[in-house]
């Protein structure tokens, strides 16, 4: 779709984040496709974009979600997901949560812990009911990504190992308020090779042969999410081959696949459109200074993430290398380093690619700045899906207790 990113920013002003609702919708269908010919559920992991219309569009789709806060689980509801097709997952979900999950009466709570297993059964004795249930499992797969973003080696924080995934199994299965429906596990996110899914996802279905062989009933086979996406150069996993290798995995199993692709989905659907302030110099080092910031995209900084930058109008003069960074007080503070541009000048406008995934999800206040304004596209029309936060917005939960 060819979105005019100058008129939006125009009329809504920068820093803007800009959704390609369609393309996000081809996404899911190219994924949901290739799961054909077996039973499959896709639970868009609402956080890597949680703007209600971005949900509903999925929810239009017949997607589930993937949750990891009750706030998440509600944002899904409300955009239309069914409660029978949320998965609540999450290292450490409060008494609350659990409860509030449960009478909300969602597919399943994706149990991390043995405590915790204890706790969700706790909660659901005391409202008299059974949960239903899945664990996550870490198969201590090394999914190759970069570390911050890797979960399923032993080191990291997330799921029960095997054997413990068996205790846990057995436990629930005798329990009157558990009712273990599934196994999950998710190794890790942008992954571009497709050998540690297809090796993880074995040792998941041998688990699963060994639950069925003592009667406990798993329906639901959920491989997480993870599928990487073109931010420069990299070569992808084909999905089809994925999904495959899913299907490899358990044959000769009656289970439903559940994915819970986030980026995958929404990635490369999203903009986000910057507006050059100044230029400067420091000796021979060039900045341009631009009005988003690390607030707004975090992932250049937090994880020296590569986000293509494009120039929205041709300029001249000769190209040389610039840092793109935004007005925040923190070295920290950029979005690019040493990209080729022309000089630029106030008002030029600059767009960020792929900023669809843990753009707007990971935005904050800091240094008191609004988070952006949210447009979504569809169908060849552009609409605001957030309004630019106020400074009112931003101190309205704050008492000022003047003292005399
Ligand atoms: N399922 C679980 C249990 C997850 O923890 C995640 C992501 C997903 C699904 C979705 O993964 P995806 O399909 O998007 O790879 N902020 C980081 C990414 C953090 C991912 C956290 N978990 C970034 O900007 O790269």
């Amino acid at each position: 779709m060819g979105i005019d990113f100058k008129r939006l920013a125009k009329e809504f002003g920068t820093p803007l984040y800009v959704y390609d609702l369609d393309y996000m919708k081809k996404q899911y269908r190219e994924l949901k496709s290739a799961f054909e010919g077996a039973k499959s559920l896709v639970c868009y992991a609402v956080k890597a974009n949680s703007n209600l219309s971005v949900i509903n569009t999925f929810a239009n789709e017949g997607s589930g979600a993937d949750c990891v806060s009750i706030g998440e689980v509600k944002r899904a509801l409300l955009a239309g997901i069914k409660p029978y097709k949320i998965i609540f997952s999450g290292v450490g979900k409060s008494d609350s949560e659990i409860k509030e999950a449960l009478e909300l009466k969602i597919l399943m709570i994706n149990v991390e812990s043995e405590e915790e297993l204890k706790r969700v059964e706790a909660v659901a004795k005391e409202l008299g009911i059974e949960a239903r249930i899945s664990i996550r499992v870490n198969p201590n797969v090394d999914p190759k990504t970069h570390p911050y973003i890797s979960t399923g080696l032993h080191e990291n924080k997330f799921g029960v190992d095997i054997n413990m995934a068996k205790r846990m199994y057995i436990y629930a299965k005798n329990s009157q308020n558990l009712d273990p429906v599934g196994i999950h596990f998710h190794i890790g996110s942008q992954l571009t090779q497709l050998e540690p899914i297809a090796e993880a996802a074995e040792i998941i279905a041998d688990l699963v042969r060994s639950l069925h062989a003592i009667n406990v009933d798993i329906k639901f086979f959920d491989v997480g999410g993870g599928l990487g996406v073109v931010y420069d150069d990299e070569v992808l996993i084909n999905t089809q081959e994925y999904a495959n290798a899913i299907k490899r995995a358990i044959k000769g199993l009656d289970l439903t696949i559940v994915c819970e692709p986030g980026r995958f989905l929404v990635a490369n659907g999203g903009y986000l459109v910057t507006k050059v302030l100044y230029e400067k110099r420091n000796g021979n080092k060039r900045f341009t200074i631009v009005d988003a910031a690390m607030n707004d995209l975090l992932r250049p900084s937090l994880y020296k993430a590569y986000h293509k930058i494009e120039l929205l109008d041709k300029k001249e003069g000769e190209e040389s290398k610039t840092d793109i960074v935004g007005p925040i007080c923190e070295s920290g503070d950029f979005l690019a380093k040493d990209i080729n541009m022309p000089p630029l000048s106030s008002g030029d406008l600059l767009l960020v690619h792929s900023a669809g995934a843990y753009g707007f999800t990971m935005a904050s206040n800091y240094n008191t700045r609004p988070r952006a304004c949210e447009v979504g596209c569809e169908e060849g029309e552009c609409r605001v899906i957030r309004k630019r936060e106020s400074f009112e917005d931003l101190i309205a939960n704050e008492r000022l207790y003047l003292k005399a």
